[in-house]
């Protein structure tokens, strides 16, 4: 990648028109976050609230997805949060294959910036696209993949748990296993939430 900085990254997105996606939006959705953290989330698109705001993750799915980083005692104004896609799906439909492999000029421009040692993959979706496509979220969530140095664990996505609640065990377990993966790789006092 020649040319890498947050500055063309942010114009790199906002001239973006490889797929469709971006005829039907109000905003672009590139994520937000701590650009140093050593901590990556990644979801699937964004919803009705985040094309609104231009802001991933700040709708009812997101809201629950700071009360399980909170939950954990990380703010998550201190981890980095983006999306597969940058534009909103109409519908919220799964983005289609040929629109998640556009956007991930962008999402590969992240990595290289960021550069996170730890990602979290919400749902099915972010697991396929970075993992591979053999990945099953009910199978492989609470697993731990190691790709050049990078710990990645794939756990359901908030919006999976705001409709099966039941799920909320399971993600819970997944949450203190990214606890526990931060403090075995030194990064949690970094992280998390010292209070005042
Ligand atoms: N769902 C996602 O996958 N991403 C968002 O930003 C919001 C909801």
């Amino acid at each position: 990648m020649a040319d890498i900085s947050w500055e063309v990254f942010d114009r790199q997105v906002a001239a973006c028109e490889m797929c469709p996606l971006c005829r039907n939006i109000h905003h672009k959705v590139p994520g937000q976050g701590d650009r140093q953290a050593p901590l990556m989330l990644i979801g699937e698109g964004p919803g009705q609230v985040e094309d609104e705001e231009g802001l991933a993750f700040v709708g009812p799915a997101g809201q629950l997805l700071t009360r399980m980083l909170a939950a954990i005692s990380l703010p998550r104004d201190r981890v980095y949060i983006c999306n597969i896609v940058k534009c909103r799906p109409p519908n919220n439909r799964v983005p289609e294959e040929a629109e998640a492999e556009a956007c991930k000029l962008h999402l590969r421009m992240q990595f290289a910036l960021v550069r996170p040692k730890v990602i979290v993959l919400l749902g099915s979706t972010a697991a396929r696209h970075t993992l591979g496509p053999d990945i099953r979220i009910t199978r492989d969530r609470g697993r731990w993949f190691e790709r050049k140095g990078v710990w990645m664990m794939p756990t359901y996505h908030p919006s999976a748990l705001l409709r099966d609640p039941a799920k909320k065990r399971e993600a819970w377990e997944d949450m203190q296993s990214l606890r526990d993966r931060l403090m075995e790789l030194s990064l949690y006092e970094d992280l998390y939430g010292r209070e005042e």
